[in-house]
């Protein structure tokens, strides 16, 4: 009886508060048995106490709505949890009512039952909304008998726990809130998996399987718990234990971690001030071509700049609105032995497709024979083949997932009926262009299929459907007619090429457009300056949130805004634990910047080219700093999507961390002063001592020519001796390979003592030794083509040389 009045008073009480400062405050504090919530009044909601978050019906369509938890300060009300996602609710009459029994019920408007706790108390129980976003059924003596935490949509909160039986699961599209086909959850082996679970297939894209094991990425399975989550500090861990932290660390900034909808996962700062979101994390390597299962059955992904998505010759789109429904033939493939003449393949230049292989038929396979062998089996539906080393087939039971790589020698191979692959033929499929340090074809496209796509019929199709549509719609004949077709064109309207666009640079990459006012007052006005280059001079800054930058303020750059976001936009997204991470840029007028992490311990040209007998770097440093550039570099030149040269390597372009461990920066700088370039290379770019011989003369510049300059770099790692200081030592007319002269002389005369740096104190190991010389010379070989690529010198520095040819996975 006590109970029942103090229930009656609180109800009032909380009524009276809303009625009597309705201005103010709206929104209930809590939700009491018998009462309910209802769609149609718009102060119908639940909003916690610190008002960080509202709960209530969230319009996802035309009269369709979510019974969902928002951010109630952000500019469009991020929705972080859907009761009723796949399940939307009429406009009218739907409610969300606390029976008397303690089962929270969502009701559509004929009174079906389309989402429930199914929770039971005997108690009094009530519904709060937390201030951690946390939706709670509590009884009166304070048990949680039900969270909405433990019941994820695509969004983690600070404090919210993913655990074994929990995933989060993407939106289908943007603006769309359906359930999508990427999930983040514990596989089997207690990693913690980025996977996309389409219709028909499924695969892991993150931790990337191409690298041999789940260790390489410091992630452990021996540890069952399954858990995971995030701090209010925007610290992440994970019993696999993997481990990030914002790169605003700290407490302050509302976070928020989602699995967008276009398969990345994302930790999100709110800034107060405009309402907007900042990407302060996303997993390296899941560049937006390498999400599984966004482009379709036979689709590939392109950066062109921007991911795109294109069907192979002889297919068409099949949904113009829907990437992820991919490619249909338009033709029918018989296979039997007696029709294997009538086939052939249709080519895609330097695309690889991931995964599905067939038993690979070998190694070492000639083209012809692997050809031949996807031709007559039934199953292939086409390979790839790489023409590098020994020649490796990937054979395909299913095109799924296929992306573009940097490997021009690698093709991807569809089978078609002959006559199409014949009129393929007559058709330009010139992708790979010619690599030079100015060869970036950059386009702000306007998104839709590139060259060898299909599919124009499709759209007037489209154009029928929606005028029916909204013909329908006009009639209204009944309302549940009108939520499934609006539910259904909020669908079919938010197309995945809504990709394209500038704001998705920015947010895809994480990476942050600042001010200039910004950017001077955190460098006080471009006091101290930590470096000079041919490109502009470095200055040390703090930002607003206490993070130490480096800012370069570019001199002589003469390209636009637009442009200028397009190229940074593209060195931006490289993501390496070998190159140094951008963290934005600043295009205002004359004023070009970009924003770098800062390293402390400043350049290797300063710790390894210093008067004391004593080295800061030995032997075992040294050949790691040798590995670890190396591997930045292989990274921009073959496996970034992207073409990039550096045109300047040279030690004081290697930055070294709090554990000495190096990172490339500058790279990327000639596609910003791609005009400078353009006027017939009168401009040799890159440092004196480091040039390859071919800069002198009149041929296209690639990335042998970056092979020499590092090559000269580990000649400068063994022997302590800059390359510059030996200019004037020798009367020859190439001044460029003095050292090389010097060091190719002393070998000769078996007399490597002489050339390895005496502070060393011949602390190095001898097989490493020997490696580390032998791949020096190899990389400053005058001819360029006897040059190992970067990816060959990591292996060979790596000491997993025997296995180089062994199959890539990924393919
Ligand atoms: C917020 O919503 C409005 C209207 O729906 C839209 O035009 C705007 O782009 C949205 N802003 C953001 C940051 O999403
Ligand atoms: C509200 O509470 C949350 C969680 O305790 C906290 O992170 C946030 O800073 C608070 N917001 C305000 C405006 O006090
Ligand atoms: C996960 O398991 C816990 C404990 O067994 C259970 O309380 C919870 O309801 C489960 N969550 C889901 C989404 O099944
Ligand atoms: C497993 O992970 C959990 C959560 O991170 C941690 O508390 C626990 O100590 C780990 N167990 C082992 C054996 O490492
Ligand atoms: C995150 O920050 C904390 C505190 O500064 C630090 O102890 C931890 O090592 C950081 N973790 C990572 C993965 O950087
Ligand atoms: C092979 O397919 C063709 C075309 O469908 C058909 O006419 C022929 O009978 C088939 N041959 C065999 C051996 O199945
Ligand atoms: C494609 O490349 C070939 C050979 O390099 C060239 O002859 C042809 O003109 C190119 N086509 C286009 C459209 O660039
Ligand atoms: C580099 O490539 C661009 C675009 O393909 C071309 O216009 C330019 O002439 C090339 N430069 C040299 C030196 O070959």
């Amino acid at each position: 009886m006590v109970l029942l009045l103090l229930t009656l008073f609180l109800t009032v009480f909380s009524a009276l508060s809303v009625s009597s400062t309705q201005t103010i405050v709206q929104g209930f504090p809590t939700l009491t048995p018998q009462t309910s919530l209802s769609v149609e009044k718009e102060t119908d909601f639940l909003i916690s106490p610190n008002r960080t978050f509202s709960s209530g019906f969230y319009k996802v369509g035309t009269n369709a709505f979510c019974f969902s938890i928002w951010f109630a300060n952000s500019l469009n009300k991020t929705v972080v949890w859907m009761a009723n996602r796949d399940r939307p609710v009429n406009g009218k009459q739907s409610r969300l009512t606390l029976q008397k029994s303690g089962n929270l019920v969502l009701t559509d408007a004929g009174g079906s039952v389309m989402w429930a706790t199914n929770t039971f108390s005997q108690g009094q129980v009530e519904v709060q909304l937390l201030d951690t976003g946390n939706l709670v059924l509590v009884t009166n003596n304070g048990n949680v008998i039900w969270q909405s935490f433990d019941y994820p949509t695509d969004t983690l909160l600070p404090t919210q726990s993913l655990v074994r039986n929990t995933t989060l699961v993407s939106m289908r599209g943007r603006g769309t809130y359906l359930s999508g086909y990427y999930n983040l959850k514990f596989d089997d082996n207690n990693i913690l998996n980025l996977i996309y679970n389409g219709p028909m297939v499924s695969s892991i894209y993150w931790p990337s399987t191409v690298q041999e094991t789940v260790f390489y990425f410091g992630r452990t399975p021996y540890n069952s718990s399954r858990v995971a989550f995030f701090n209010e500090r925007g610290s992440f861990r994970s019993s696999d234990d993997l481990e990030f932290n914002a790169s605003n660390f700290g407490v302050g900034p509302k976070r928020r971690l989602t699995l967008d909808y276009d398969g990345i996962l994302r930790l999100y700062s709110l800034d107060g001030a405009t309402g907007l979101w900042e990407v302060t994390w996303q997993p390296g390597g899941v560049d937006a071509c390498r999400v599984h299962g966004l482009c379709g059955p036979y689709g590939f992904c392109r950066y062109n700049p921007l991911p795109t998505c294109s069907c192979p010759y002889g297919f068409y789109r099949i949904d113009p609105s829907d990437w992820s429904k991919g490619c249909s033939p338009r033709f029918k493939l018989t296979c039997n032995s007696t029709t294997t003449n009538q086939l052939d393949f249709v080519m895609i230049p330097n695309t690889g497709y991931y995964g599905y292989d067939l038993d690979t038929y070998g190694l070492g396979l000639s083209f012809e024979s692997c050809r031949n062998a996807c031709l007559i089996d039934c199953r292939c539906q086409g390979f790839v083949y790489s023409l590098l080393g020994k020649g490796q087939c990937f054979p395909k039971r299913t095109l799924l997932s296929g992306f573009q790589i940097l490997d021009l020698s690698r093709v991807a191979h569809v089978k078609v009926p002959r006559d199409i692959a014949i009129s393929q033929k007559g058709k330009v499929l010139n992708t790979s262009s010619d690599l030079n340090c100015s060869a970036a074809e950059v386009m702000v496209s306007s998104g839709g299929g590139s060259g060898i796509s299909g599919g124009g019929e499709d759209t007037k199709r489209n154009g029928y459907m929606k005028l029916l549509i909204s013909f329908v719609g006009s009639v209204a004949i009944i309302e549940m007619v009108c939520i499934g077709l609006g539910w259904w064109f909020v669908l079919r309207k938010h197309v995945r090429e809504e990709l394209v666009n500038m704001g998705y640079i920015v947010l895809a990459l994480g990476f942050k457009r600042f001010t200039y006012t910004e950017l001077k007052r955190a460098t006080l006005n471009f006091k101290q300056e930590i470096g000079k280059g041919g490109f502009g001079t470095v200055y040390r800054g703090i930002l607003d949130n206490q993070r130490v930058v480096a800012v370069k303020r570019l001199e002589g750059i003469l390209q636009g805004d637009a442009e200028f976001w397009a190229e940074v936009s593209i060195i931006g997204k490289l993501n390496h634990r070998n190159l140094v991470k951008m963290w934005g840029f600043c295009a205002e007028g004359k004023h070009k910047l970009l924003v770098y992490e800062y390293m402390e311990n400043g350049s290797l040209d300063k710790l390894l080219f210093t008067d004391s007998p004593s080295s800061a770097l030995d032997w075992e440093h040294r050949y790691n700093i040798a590995l670890g550039t190396a591997k930045g570099l292989s990274y921009i030149h073959e496996e970034c999507l992207e073409w990039v040269l550096h045109c300047d390597v040279k030690p004081q372009n290697i930055l070294l961390d709090d554990n000495l461990e190096p990172k490339v920066t500058d790279f990327g700088m000639s596609k910003l002063f791609r005009e400078s370039l353009d006027t017939g290379f009168s401009r040799v770019r890159g440092t004196r001592g480091y040039l390859a011989p071919e800069w002198m003369k009149n041929v296209t510049i690639d990335a042998k020519a970056d092979v020499y300059s590092y090559g000269i770099v580990l000649l400068e790692l063994l022997t302590g001796k800059r390359a510059s200081s030996f200019h004037w030592q020798v009367g020859e007319e190439n001044e460029y390979n003095r050292l090389v002269q010097f060091v190719r002389q002393k070998i000769k005369q078996d007399m490597l003592v002489e050339v390895i740096d005496p502070r060393l104190n011949h602390a190095c190991s001898d097989g490493k030794l020997e490696t580390l010389v032998k791949v020096a010379l190899m990389c400053v070989g005058e001819d360029r083509d006897t040059r190992p690529a970067m990816s060959k010198v990591v292996e060979l520095l790596s000491g997993d040389d025997e296995n180089i040819d062994d199959q890539e996975g990924d393919n």
